[in-house]
């Protein structure tokens, strides 16, 4: 892919050539919208360093890995977390039509089986979730250069552990919850209308109910990926691989970066 002597492309952080600017085009950075994605430069060779992942250091359980790795994304620095918002994860789901699609959600809990997110049960990415039970989740942090890979297929957690986890949740968010039809068409302001009337509905109710189209989603992995960044792009990567549904052992193998 890397191609040093074409004189329009540079060098994308993986060696992927990003598009240049044409000669002539305009240029301002006043307006994200105005720019175009023509101009958009990727130049940045970080070399990260971190320390060397070894095989005798890993876990045996991905889960524990993770759960250490996340750990040390929490480690204050300056009084704040040195990842910020480190459970946030790219959510990978492929349709009906082998179509994917990808957005971000954040992690909540991880347990013995797998990694717990909360979302609109009716939402696309439910509905696809419904059609095709595989995903895939994606952490990246930065601040560390660490990044996780899961692979794993998907149900919906208890109804209890999600009306437990709702909760906890800000009264705000919960109004917010019965407010969305998520991933439908609205009309400006119509949301907020909703949240009006929900906000009056709910007034004297102490305690608001999880909503049934509202909770969890647990994926339970067959392969888990570390990734830790090291210089000259020759990173350590470990996958854990099992059987799908297989309580057993994980294999653990090096993968080339
Ligand atoms: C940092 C961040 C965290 C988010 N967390 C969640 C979340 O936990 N659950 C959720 O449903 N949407 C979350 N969203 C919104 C989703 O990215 C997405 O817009 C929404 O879930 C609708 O996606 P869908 O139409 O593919 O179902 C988050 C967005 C960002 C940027």
């Amino acid at each position: 892919m890397a191609s040093s002597s074409a004189s329009n492309s540079v060098q994308h952080l993986y060696g992927t050539p990003a598009p240049q600017p044409s000669n002539g085009e305009k240029q301002s950075n006043t307006d994200g919208v105005e720019k175009g994605i023509e101009n958009i430069k990727l130049t940045s060779h970080n070399q990260y360093k971190t320390p060397r992942l070894l095989r005798e250091n890993l876990d045996e359980n991905p889960l524990k890995q993770f759960n250490a790795w996340f750990s040390s994304a929490l480690e204050p620095k300056d009084d704040t977390p040195v990842v910020h918002e480190p459970e946030a994860m790219t959510l990978c789901t492929v349709n009906s039509k082998n179509i994917p699609s990808s957005r971000i959600v954040l992690l909540k809990t991880v347990d013995d089986k797998g990694f717990i997110f909360f979302t609109n049960y009716n939402s696309r990415k439910s509905k696809e979730l419904n059609e095709n039970p595989y995903t895939s989740i994606t952490f990246y942090w930065r601040e560390i250069s660490k990044s996780v890979r899961v692979i794993g297929k998907i149900e919906k957690i208890s109804r209890k552990e999600s009306e437990d986890y709702f909760k906890t949740r800000p009264r705000g968010s919960q109004i917010g919850a019965w407010s969305s039809k998520q991933s439908t068409k609205v009309e400006e302001g119509q949301v907020q209308n909703i949240v009006n009337e929900k906000t009056k509905e709910f007034q004297n109710k102490d305690q608001i109910d999880c909503p049934e189209f509202w909770g969890g989603w647990r994926i339970v992995p067959f392969e888990v990926e570390f990734w830790s960044g090291q210089p000259s792009r020759l990173h350590d990567r470990f996958r854990y691989t099992r059987e799908e549904g297989s309580t057993g052992e994980w294999e653990i193998n090096r993968l080339a970066p």
